[in-house]
């Protein structure tokens, strides 16, 4: 009997497939569809402080090997997220992970607090939009004095376990990584899009994204979200969710292989539709079965030994 089913800290799930962040995560029924479809743990579009509009069509274009994308953390208001939140924990029938940003380090203490108020069964702090700037001028994730700062800040704030998602686009993930597990991160979460990138349209000879640049997705950062994750297992005990190009089965078993006890898979969903889940756990079980692996822990982390 093949076994595929997951643990992030004390959260069964019932596959390691995850919706992460920012695709279809904003209602409570978009969420449920997903988790219907297949996908062991769904997580809320990311959740703000108030009201935001993000930046100007066109936010998404699809470029070889994925997309880019500068959203801009667009979200309805606090109130009424946590609504969709509220309703989302309740009904939902896989565990719920409730992503939120803020821009202050107050700012994510503040909505910490607000969104486990819906209990959900963790929170994620988004400390790596490459498309925002925090009151830094950078993504707090860049930086791992910001990242330990806000890591501790939503401990203080709220008792529901706490990933912590991070960005590739530093030198070293390792320090950050190193950082925020300090600071009490429970889980860590990687990788957010990468670059930025841009492109550019050449009848009109400008930018295609209104903000001009974008964080790019899609099976084109696979390989540099396996060597993250693969990083940040070599430095950290706590689980990671490893995302980032995540379209198959077999994509899957790199990503526990470098050391994930989840993958979050995305811009798949965008391409395929939520079936995507199904297919993916599908693939990574008869992969173990052909090779005879019985359980996930058999291959989280196997490239290191
Ligand atoms: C965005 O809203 O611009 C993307 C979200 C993210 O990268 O965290």
């Amino acid at each position: 009997m093949t076994d595929i089913r997951a643990t992030l800290r004390s959260v069964s799930l019932e596959n390691p497939t995850v919706l992460p962040a920012g695709i279809l995560g904003i209602t409570a029924a978009s969420l449920k569809r997903v988790a219907a479809s297949g996908a062991g743990a769904v997580t809320t579009k990311s959740i703000g402080p108030q009201r935001r509009e993000g930046h100007k069509n066109p936010v998404v274009v699809e470029v070889n090997g994925g997309l880019l994308n500068s959203v801009g953390l667009s979200c309805p208001s606090l109130e009424e997220s946590i609504e969709e939140l509220t309703s989302a924990v309740k009904e939902s029938r896989v565990p719920v992970i409730a992503s939120f940003y803020g821009r202050s380090i107050d700012e994510f203490g503040l909505v910490a607090a607000q969104v486990s108020k819906a209990k959900p069964d963790f929170i994620e702090a988004n400390i790596s939009c490459p498309n925002i700037e925090d009151e830094y001028g950078k993504p707090f994730g860049t930086d791992h004095r910001f990242a330990a700062a806000v890591t501790e800040k939503v401990k203080d704030s709220s008792k529901i376990p706490l990933i912590v998602k991070l960005t590739p686009n530093v030198p070293d993930i390792k320090v950050i990584a190193a950082a925020v597990e300090e600071a009490g991160a429970d889980c860590i979460s990687a990788i957010n899009t990468l670059g930025p990138g841009m492109l550019i349209d050449l009848s009109s000879g400008k930018p295609v994204l209104s903000n001009r640049f974008g964080g790019m997705s899609g099976p084109a950062v696979l390989p540099v979200a396996v060597r993250c994750v693969y990083e940040i297992y070599d430095t950290v005990d706590v689980p990671i969710i490893g995302m980032g190009g995540i379209q198959s089965g077999l994509d899957a078993v790199q990503m526990l292989m470098a050391g994930a006890s989840a993958v979050g898979i995305g811009t798949a969903v965008w391409k395929r539709g939520p079936e995507v889940f199904n297919v993916v756990s599908g693939e990574l079980t008869r992969f173990m079965q052909v090779n005879g692996y019985r359980s996930l822990k058999d291959l989280i982390g196997r490239a290191h030994q």
